[in-house]
C-alpha cells in the first residue's frame, strides 16, 4: 500500500476470505522474476488468494470481477494479470482477458531458465504491448529461452 498498490478483498461477515492486489507502478513478478511496468492508463492485477476453506465458492471470480469494474469505472485502457495453468483461470478469461504471452520458468542450482512464448491468439498490437509492459533494461522481452542467475527478490 506504501508504493500506491490497492488491495480489494472480499468478505464474508467480517472475515476476509479472499483479496487480490492491484498495482500501476512497477511490480516484481516473482515467479517469473521479472518487473512489469503497466503503461499509462494500464495497471496489474497480482497476488489473489481466497482461504483454502473458502475456495470453490467464487470469490476469486468475484475480485476478478470487481477489479475490472472498478479499472473500467476509472477508465483505464488495460489491465494485465498472470495465471497459472489452473482450472481457476477460466475466471480470468471470463472477465475478458486474453492470453498474450507464455511462460515456462525452472529453477536449477541457482540458475533460471525462463521461455518466453507469444500466445497462439495473440494480435501484434497485443503482443508489442506486452512485450513492451515486461521490458528489461528499457528493450522490449525478446520472445525464445535465456538462463540466467536467479534472483529471489521480494516485493
Ligand atoms: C486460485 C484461487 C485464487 C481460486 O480461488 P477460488 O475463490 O476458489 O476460485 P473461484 O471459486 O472463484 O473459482 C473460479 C472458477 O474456477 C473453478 N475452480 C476453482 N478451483 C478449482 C479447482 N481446484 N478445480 C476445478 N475448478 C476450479 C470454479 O469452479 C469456478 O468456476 P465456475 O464459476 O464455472 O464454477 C485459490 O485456489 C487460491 O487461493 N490458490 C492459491 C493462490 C493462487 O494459486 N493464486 C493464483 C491465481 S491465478
Amino acid at each position: 500500500m506504501a508504493r500506491g498498490c490497492r488491495c480489494f478483498v472480499a468478505r464474508l461477515g467480517h472475515d476476509v476470505v479472499a483479496f487480490g492486489w492491484l498495482a500501476s507502478g512497477v511490480e516484481w513478478i516473482g515467479e517469473l522474476e521479472l518487473e512489469i511496468r503497466p503503461g499509462r492508463g494500464e495497471a496489474y492485477i497480482w497476488n489473489c488468494a481466497t482461504d483454502q476453506r473458502h475456495r470453490r465458492q467464487g470469490f476469486f471470480r468475484s475480485i476478478v470481477n470487481g477489479i475490472v469494474a472498478q479499472a473500467r469505472q476509472e477508465g483505464m485502457s488495460r489491465l494485465w494479470i498472470g495465471t497459472l495453468d489452473i482450472p481457476a483461470a477460466k475466471a480470468v478469461a471470463d472477465a475478458g482477458f486474453v492470453p498474450a504471452l507464455r511462460f515456462t520458468s525452472v529453477w536449477m542450482s541457482g540458475m533460471r531458465w525462463l521461455r518466453v512464448r507469444r500466445a497462439e491468439t495473440v494480435d501484434s498490437d497485443l503482443l508489442i504491448a506486452a512485450r513492451e509492459a515486461l521490458s528489461i533494461a528499457g528493450r522490449p522481452i525478446r520472445v525464445g529461452a535465456s538462463l540466467k542467475r536467479a534472483d529471489r527478490r521480494t516485493h
